[in-house]
């Protein structure tokens, strides 16, 4: 019976596909658009997915290279593969042990997680629940009072690495989120009510844990309503439309570990970052299209971004990599690495630390065998040369 499908039973997920569906059909209908949506008519959003298909990777045959060299190594710190996992916030919606289960599965993988500043659980929970050192995001509050305290808190936490997300001066126009009611603060609709029929073991640990509202926002652990309505005063107070690179020199003067600017698609951008900030990388990034809708697709974005700033600093990106092989396209492009948000965020949603290991999985299985296809040795032997106009 679908009610008591077991997603591990007999026909376990394969892709980062499967577990989008799965996610799909576990959680309630108001999370899904949070969890999965973009802003507007969703072009950016698409446009991620379809840069990649404008390349085709060359092959070269009998090369007897069959034991790819997957590890590498970026933001100072020495990775399994390639692919670390990008800042979510309120991941707790998506399953109630949220940024601990993802930290722990990312560690565990050999990678690493990105801490949201609207992470579920706060730095110091997630630093207590990890063995190694993990990186946070930090938005880049006009309150320099937070925004000194959060870099504080995560520099004793032991986080090694910040990124400063740039491109959220306002919220993105996240129409099916909106349509949804899941606002902040969420909005039940008796539609919404009706269907938590259908996942009562969400609700049950939604109620339990609390887990939804961005903790850093709100002190304590409030009901869920009352965390969420605090979080968008707070939010109101401590995002600010007008910051500038002035307030990101700010930032990088006060943080002593490596610093980078995440969601950066311009190539003079990267160069400001770079060149006049002393940023260590920057990450090429439309946040997942989640916020201007129209703008070109990451992958699009980044071969001018490798060329201008490539050789002097770490180029990341993130947004639409869902396979292997996309892996291997931003790599061949001139990306050190790639972070993943959504495939992740659904795998949690569907199994928890678990099944975030096995997306992992399935992008290391991938990468290997893509590479021993390919003919190449090593993820650092990859540039243009293996890569074909489609
Ligand atoms: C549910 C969700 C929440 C997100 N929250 C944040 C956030 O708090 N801070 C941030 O810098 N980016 C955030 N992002 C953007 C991701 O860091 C990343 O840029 C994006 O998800 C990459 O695209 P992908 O989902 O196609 O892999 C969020 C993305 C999703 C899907």
């Amino acid at each position: 019976m679908a009610l008591f499908h077991d997603p591990f039973g007999p026909s376990p997920p394969m892709s980062t596909e499967d577990y989008t569906k799965l996610a799909k059909r576990k959680l309630p209908t108001m999370t899904w658009p949070y969890l999965s949506s973009g802003a507007d008519d969703l072009v950016t959003i698409r446009d991620n997915r379809e840069g990649f298909r404008k390349w085709r990777l060359r092959v070269r045959t009998l090369t007897g290279a069959n034991k790819p060299e997957l590890k590498t190594n970026f933001c100072r710190t020495k990775l399994a593969l390639p692919l670390a996992l990008a800042p979510t916030g309120m991941v707790g919606l998506a399953h109630w042990t949220g940024d601990v289960a993802v930290s722990k599965a990312a560690e565990l993988s050999g990678t690493r997680h990105v801490l949201s500043t609207a992470a579920s659980y706060s730095i110091e929970e997630v630093a207590e629940a990890t063995e190694l050192d993990h990186w946070f995001q930090l938005y880049p509050f006009g309150d320099r009072d937070k925004a000194t305290e959060l870099m504080n808190r995560a520099a004793s936490a032991g986080y090694t690495a910040l990124f400063v997300t740039v491109d959220v001066p306002i919220l993105g126009n996240r129409e099916a989120e909106r349509r949804s009611g899941m606002t902040i603060p969420a909005e039940f609709r008796l539609g919404s009510i009706l269907e938590a029929g259908l996942h009562p073991a969400w609700w049950w640990n939604l109620l339990v844990h609390r887990r939804t509202a961005p903790i850093h926002y709100v002190a304590g652990r409030r009901s869920a309503v009352a965390g969420a309505i605090e979080a968008v005063r707070a939010q109101q107070r401590y995002m600010q439309g007008d910051l500038n690179w002035d307030d990101v020199a700010w930032m990088r003067d006060h943080w002593k570990g490596p610093f980078y600017v995440k969601g950066i698609m311009d190539a003079d951008d990267a160069a400001k970052a770079v060149d006049e900030i002393g940023a260590d990388g920057v990450v090429v990034s439309n946040h997942g299209g989640r916020q201007l809708d129209s703008c070109q697709g990451a992958i699009d974005a980044l071969p001018a971004i490798v060329d201008r700033v490539g050789n002097r600093c770490e180029v990341l990106l993130d947004g639409g990599v869902r396979r292997g092989s996309d892996v291997i396209i931003a790599l061949a492009l001139g990306a050190k690495g790639v972070f993943i948000g959504r495939p992740y965020v659904h795998a949690l949603a569907v199994g928890g630390e678990k099944a975030v290991r096995h997306v992992i999985d399935i992008f290391r299985e991938e990468l290997h065998r893509n590479l021993i296809l390919m003919g190449c040795p090593s993820v650092a032997a990859l540039d243009r040369s293996w890569l074909i106009p489609a």
